[in-house]
């Protein structure tokens, strides 16, 4: 009873392939996300493979399409009230390819998590996303990158950072064998573990409100 009265709702937002979705469904399943409990999620796009992962695993789940709002503003007044409707108290984005308003960064200020394909200052801001981080990384012949969990605010890519890991570039690595390996050993690790950390800290300032 007490985990239920503690439990933090969780809403996820994606647009594609929902694999870092999935580790965290599969992270709560094995009771792996401590306080955290996914309640809802919400895809940019239509076709996101990510719906069917989440209808698998019984949640909820609404489509808010980006192309269909002319207006980036209507975009996220619908995110928001979504957002509220659920009752998110956590937003975690995995792979939303959608830019978040100010409004909604404000109303969920040090609530809404981001997970990026590389060790972040390196490789991120402005159009680094998906493949191109990696082909980036190999452009630049770095030897080790990896991924980060970090606060959303109004700059990309630019919150307080709440966990990295780091994952050597093999010799023979193309961009899609380094974007996997960052995505196995490291995003699906440390992104449920940011979220069992973080649910953790607002569980307990709940407890002593
Ligand atoms: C991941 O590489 C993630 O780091 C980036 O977008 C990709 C989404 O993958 N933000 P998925 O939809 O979680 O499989």
């Amino acid at each position: 009873m007490l985990r239920e009265q503690n439990s933090i709702n969780i809403a996820v937002l994606v647009s594609g392939n929902g694999t870092n979705l999935q580790a965290l469904i599969d992270a709560e399943s094995n009771g792996k996300l401590g306080n955290g409990k996914i309640v809802y999620v919400i895809s940019s796009k239509a076709e996101a493979f990510a719906l069917k992962r989440a209808g698998k695993a019984g949640i909820k789940y609404e489509i808010i399409e980006r192309k269909e709002y002319s207006d980036i503003e209507d975009f996220n007044n619908a995110l928001l009230s979504a957002l509220q409707r659920c009752g998110a108290e956590l937003v975690v984005l995995a792979g939303f390819m959608s830019i978040l308003g100010e409004k909604i960064i404000k109303q969920y200020e040090n609530k809404i998590i981001n997970v990026h394909p590389s060790l972040i200052p390196s490789f991120c801001g402005k159009g680094y996303y998906g493949l191109r981080v990696h082909e980036e990384v190999l452009k630049k012949g770095v030897k080790v990158t990896g991924a980060t969990v970090h606060f959303v605010n109004e700059i990309p890519d630019d919150g307080d950072i709440i966990l990295q890991k780091a994952v050597k570039v093999l010799d023979n690595d193309t961009s899609l064998s380094l974007q996997k390996r960052v995505m196995k050993q490291a995003e699906w690790r440390i992104l449920p573990e940011a979220v069992e950390k973080i649910c953790q800290r607002m569980a307990d300032k709940k407890e002593i409100k």
